[in-house]
């Protein structure tokens, strides 16, 4: 059955429609393919139309197609998972609690073909633990996306102790298929790649304002100003690379080795308590404030968004699209 899973996934099933089952729901809308939603709260479902319609724009201007040409191709199917006996691939987006899940994929195994993949956009849960009791756990994976999914590339293809190797090279395919930059790790591990890294910088980010050494402000602006669009471009090992000039990265670890060690043994580990919380939200605040306001905030990071995703850097995700894009 392995060889069957389709690398293309022409018909879409979303199950849970809440801020990430929408916005995967609007970029495979987007892409033209066949999208069924099922999520059981009838305000998920009223909400659907609206929060696709939010988006629509950011993905016509990204080159991803306009969501708005394809309402012929979308189904709220609200609590029918009936709904899905013909899907491809099932993207869960159910609340991030493995019993709920556990009865999700339950429902989801009763309705689907033996061949359908089924990817978890978890945070937090671990593969193997969802493909416990599972009928056919070898077509259950990761498939985690950074949010907003319909905007942000990255998703991070993570296989349980028993999924296919078929299965995982499929969820690349298609993720790939729809403007996605798959990375897939080789094993589990809690928090997966990105939100690991994410907390390693937060972790003496949280440390630098408990020891007083600067506040939330300063740190934002150093990444904004410094690594952060160098990150967007090359990453930090590309970024290091080109630091060491002609020797590249050989040459950079030889001469910071013993910088880069001692740094790392000064790392700190935060306190993070109640009012090491209360200067990092006040920060955040007056961040906020210094910019015009939460709507002046949102408006220029998402112009701002658009503008990096659509430069063509050298690790670039959205070449090639539209070849890219189904019958
Ligand atoms: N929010 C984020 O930043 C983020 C980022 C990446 C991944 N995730 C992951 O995505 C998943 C969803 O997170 P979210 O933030 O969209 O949560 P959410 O609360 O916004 O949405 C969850 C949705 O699941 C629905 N639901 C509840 N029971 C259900 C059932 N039995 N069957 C089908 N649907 C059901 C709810 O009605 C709701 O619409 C979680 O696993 C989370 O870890 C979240």
């Amino acid at each position: 059955m392995h060889r069957a899973f389709s690398h293309d996934a022409a018909s879409v099933g979303i199950v849970g429609a809440g801020t990430i089952g929408s916005s995967w729901a609007a970029l495979f809308l987007a892409t033209g393919r066949r999208v069924t939603v099922v999520d059981p709260d009838p305000q998920s479902m009223t909400r659907l139309r609206p929060s696709i319609e939010a988006v629509a724009g950011d993905l016509a201007a990204l080159g991803v197609g306009d969501p708005r040409s394809h309402w012929d191709k979308l189904t709220a199917a609200g609590g029918d998972w009936s709904a899905l006996a013909t899907v491809d691939l099932v993207q869960e987006n159910g609340p991030e609690a493995l019993a709920a899940k556990r009865g999700i994929y339950a429902s989801i195994e009763a309705v689907v073909r033996p061949e359908t993949l089924i990817a978890s956009s978890t945070s937090g849960l671990m593969p193997s633990d969802l493909q416990e009791g599972a009928r056919h756990p070898g077509r259950i994976l990761i498939g985690h996306p950074f949010n907003p999914p319909h905007l942000l590339p990255l998703v991070e293809i993570v296989p349980g102790r028993q999924t296919a190797p078929e299965a995982v090279a499929a969820a690349e395919a298609l993720y790939r298929a729809v403007g996605k930059v798959p990375v897939v790790l080789r094993r589990e591990i809690a928090g997966h790649l990105a939100t690991r890294l994410v907390a390693a910088l937060w972790r003496e980010a949280v440390y630098l304002v408990e020891q007083g050494v600067c506040d939330l402000g300063d740190i934002d602006r150093a990444i904004a100003a410094g690594p952060g669009p160098r990150w967007a471009v090359l990453g930090q090992g590309l970024s290091y690379h080109l630091g060491g000039g002609a020797g590249g990265l050989e040459r950079f670890l030889e001469v910071f080795d013993a910088p880069i060690r001692s740094w790392w043994d000064d790392l700190g580990t935060p306190v993070f308590d109640t009012a090491s919380k209360k200067t990092l939200v006040a920060g955040a605040e007056a961040l906020e404030a210094s910019v015009g306001g939460r709507d002046a905030l949102v408006r220029m990071r998402n112009e701002a968004l658009l503008a990096v995703l659509r430069a063509p850097g050298p690790l670039s995700p959205r070449t090639g699209l539209e070849e890219r894009a189904p019958d």
